[in-house]
């Protein structure tokens, strides 16, 4: 039976990915619910069917929005963060408001509704590994965050345990690894490097690149995600990752070849504060028990149809690029 889904935060990258799959997978109706911050584009959800997605704009920290909506809904997915590292360490307020005040507001509604709740989350609460550790994350990975983003993601998966034991909520908590694929706002890594490319500037590579990243097509984040709405085990964790580490070096010459650059035309720039080293995912858990399997195992052409979007869709993300730039010039960055 079709559901009638609230998905938060889906005016941003992830979130909009996600009711696009819904909307091609399922017959549910979906509510956005989206404050439009900078990192909301109204463009994401364009070309969605009127019958099946409408769009509320609104704060999730608004206690008596956030009730009605919750109580005419069978499930609500929670995307909406302030979400990028960068920018914590250089204001962390709107963190706190948004993924601690924002994620309790919405506790409180299911509590009171008794409404399913999947929380999205990061690998990032579990800190970062050395680059040989030979053991990568698992739903067992003690809490360890580093940064102003990645604490108050951790204090936000902390609230939603605390809900399921002491209110019985029924809520789940993924964390997945970082997405890469179509409508990633440019302050990020990977369509930062294309969209310079594209206007003529120099990629620019924080400190050695030696980071790793565990890359993960935002549409296999999807799947996952529905997956664990439709039959995770009310209370469990589940970690989604689809085995995809890359040093930032290796993904910035894959970028740079890929639209026929030299692979060293690029800038080195100083490096983020606390620079978390390695993430790595082991989803075993996610995939013995609940059967998921990644559809983009292979991130060179995954990589290549993101490029290819960012190259079709100059429309999407031109004006937001002078800007982002500003701020990381304004930063050193
Ligand atoms: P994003 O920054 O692209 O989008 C965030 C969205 O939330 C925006 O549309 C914004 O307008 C909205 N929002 C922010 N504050 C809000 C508020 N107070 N009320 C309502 N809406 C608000 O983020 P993303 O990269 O799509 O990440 C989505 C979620 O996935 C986040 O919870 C993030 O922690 C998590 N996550 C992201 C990644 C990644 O690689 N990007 C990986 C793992 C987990
Ligand atoms: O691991 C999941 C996390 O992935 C999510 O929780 C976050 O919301 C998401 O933003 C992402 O965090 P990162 O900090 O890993 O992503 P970002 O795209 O900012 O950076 C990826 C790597 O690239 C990181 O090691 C920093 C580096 N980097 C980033 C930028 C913007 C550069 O070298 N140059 C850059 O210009």
């Amino acid at each position: 039976m079709a559901r009638k889904i609230l998905v938060t935060g889906a005016a941003g990258f992830i979130g909009s990915n996600f009711v696009h799959f819904l909307v091609a997978n399922t017959d549910d109706t979906v509510t956005v619910l989206d404050k439009f911050t900078y990192a909301g584009n109204a463009a994401s959800l364009a070309g969605l069917p009127e019958n099946r997605v409408s769009v509320v704009h609104g704060d999730i920290c608004d206690a008596e929005l956030v009730d009605d909506l919750v109580a005419v809904s069978d499930v609500l997915v929670h995307f909406a963060a302030e979400s990028h590292n960068d920018n914590s360490l250089h204001d962390p307020k709107p963190f706190l408001d948004t993924n601690i005040i924002g994620t309790y507001t919405l506790l409180e509604a299911v509590r009171r509704h008794g409404t399913r709740y999947h929380h999205i989350s990061t690998d990032e609460v579990y800190g970062d590994l050395e680059l040989d550790d030979p053991q990568r994350f698992t739903e067992s990975t003690p809490y360890n965050p580093s940064s102003p983003y990645s604490s108050t993601k951790a204090g936000s998966d902390l609230l939603v345990r605390a809900w399921v034991r002491s209110f019985g909520v029924e809520a789940t908590i993924s964390n997945c690894s970082n997405n890469y694929g179509p409508r990633q706002h440019v302050e990020k890594f990977i369509p930062r490097q294309i969209t310079n490319i594209i206007v003529g500037e120099r990629p620019k590579l924080y400190g050695e690149g030696l980071n790793v990243r565990d890359w993960i097509h935002a549409d296999d984040h999807s799947s996952a995600v529905l997956r664990i709405v439709e039959a995770g085990r009310i209370g469990d964790t589940y970690l989604i990752g689809a085995d995809g580490e890359k040093n930032n070096r290796q993904v910035l010459e894959l970028i740079l070849t890929g639209m026929g650059q030299p692979s060293d035309a690029y800038d080195h720039v100083v490096d983020r504060p606390g620079h978390d080293l390695r993430y790595a995912i082991d989803s075993t858990k996610l995939r013995t028990e609940l059967g998921w399997r990644p559809s983009f195992p292979d991130f060179e052409r995954g990589l290549a149809a993101t490029i290819d979007w960012y190259r079709g869709n100059e429309d999407w993300w031109r004006p937001q690029k002078a800007a982002t730039e500003a701020k990381y010039r304004e930063q050193g960055q």
